[in-house]
């Protein structure tokens, strides 16, 4: 069977780090490259955890791209308060010593979509979506070739985490989200309606711990890192691992459920902007443009993530 071409776009966060690891440890799927973006922290750092990542899992090989560090129209917001200063809080881990590539991320999308036969390569954003804006607005003829959008973002029922309506990643850059929404593509959008179910647990921790190597062990205490924040917040028993849902969805279907709807993003409104606003019982003529995911069996999702984390 050949593997699936993907290419993650990520601002790395504990969350981001998992769902690259479980993407790495997948044969299923074949992971061009790394592209940061500017989003839970900076993208100096971004970049840098990106590296980190690569190098935990044995893939000092994979080229990481640095992309643009701020949102399209706006000041960058971050998210320090979840993901700690460095955006990977939880364990210390060695500085990188492989290297960033010279290539812009946006040029590295951009040639790649462009090279790769039409239809054969999926854009997996894990943050803010600042870059894969940037790359549908200056080479429109990608549109055509990318096969899937498969990207974490938005909420509807589960209404906001950075605003009382807005999800962070979509609120970060709500300019660079309506022109991704907008432009056509094959689309499917894990929000935070499905990520609010796939909470962490002290068993689903501990399976992780359990695995006993450098990556089991850095799993365990990124999600012990960040489960501190989130049940306070959310006074839930463990905290959502948002960004794996991504790239388990890519691996496993069966996992997830949804539904096509018209998804539009606000960006004007000082009260609502970065809302997805899902036609969810379509009461408007306004056509379908994403898969809107809704729910998951959070059992079979951890379990995959441990058997595969295992793997590396
Ligand atoms: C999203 O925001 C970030 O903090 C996480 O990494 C995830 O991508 C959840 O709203
Ligand atoms: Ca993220």
């Amino acid at each position: 069977m050949s593997s699936r071409k993907i290419i993650i776009d990520t601002d790395p966060g504990q969350d981001d780090a998992v769902a690259i690891l479980l993407a790495l440890a997948s044969p299923e799927l074949e992971v061009l490259g790394l592209t940061a973006v500017a989003g839970n922290v900076p993208l100096e750092l971004t970049a840098r955890n990106a590296r980190i990542i690569c190098e935990l899992a044995g893939r000092a090989d994979l080229p990481v791209y640095a992309g643009c560090d701020r949102p399209i129209k706006r000041d960058l917001f971050t998210a320090e308060k979840v993901h700690g200063k460095s955006g990977l809080d939880g364990i210390e881990l060695p500085v990188p010593a492989m290297a960033l590539q010279d290539q812009h991320a946006v040029d590295f999308i951009i040639e790649t979509l462009r090279r790769e036969p039409p239809g054969t390569v999926t854009l997996c954003p894990l943050g803010p979506l600042t870059n894969i804006a940037t790359a549908l607005t200056q080479a429109p003829d990608i549109a055509e070739r990318i096969d899937q959008v498969v990207l974490m973002g938005g909420a509807y029922f589960e209404v906001g985490n950075s605003t009382p309506t807005a999800e962070f990643n979509i609120y970060v850059d709500p300019d660079a989200a309506k022109i991704v929404f907008g432009a056509g593509l094959d689309l499917t959008v894990l929000p935070l309606d499905v990520t609010h179910k796939a909470l962490t647990s002290p068993e689903r921790n501990a399976a992780f711990a359990a695995i006993g190597t450098p990556v089991g062990k850095a799993v365990a205490a990124w999600t012990g890192f960040f489960e501190r924040f989130d049940k306070e917040k959310y006074g839930s028993p463990g905290a959502p691992l948002h960004d794996p849902c991504v790239i388990a969805y890519l691996l496993r279907h069966d996992l997830f459920s949804g539904r096509r709807v018209n998804v539009e993003i606000e960006t004007e409104s000082a009260l609502t902007l970065g809302m997805t606003v899902a036609d969810w019982w379509g009461v408007t003529d306004r056509p379908p443009n994403a898969l809107f995911i809704g729910d998951l069996n959070a059992q079979g999702y951890y379990d995959l993530l441990t058997e595969r984390l295992a793997r590396l």
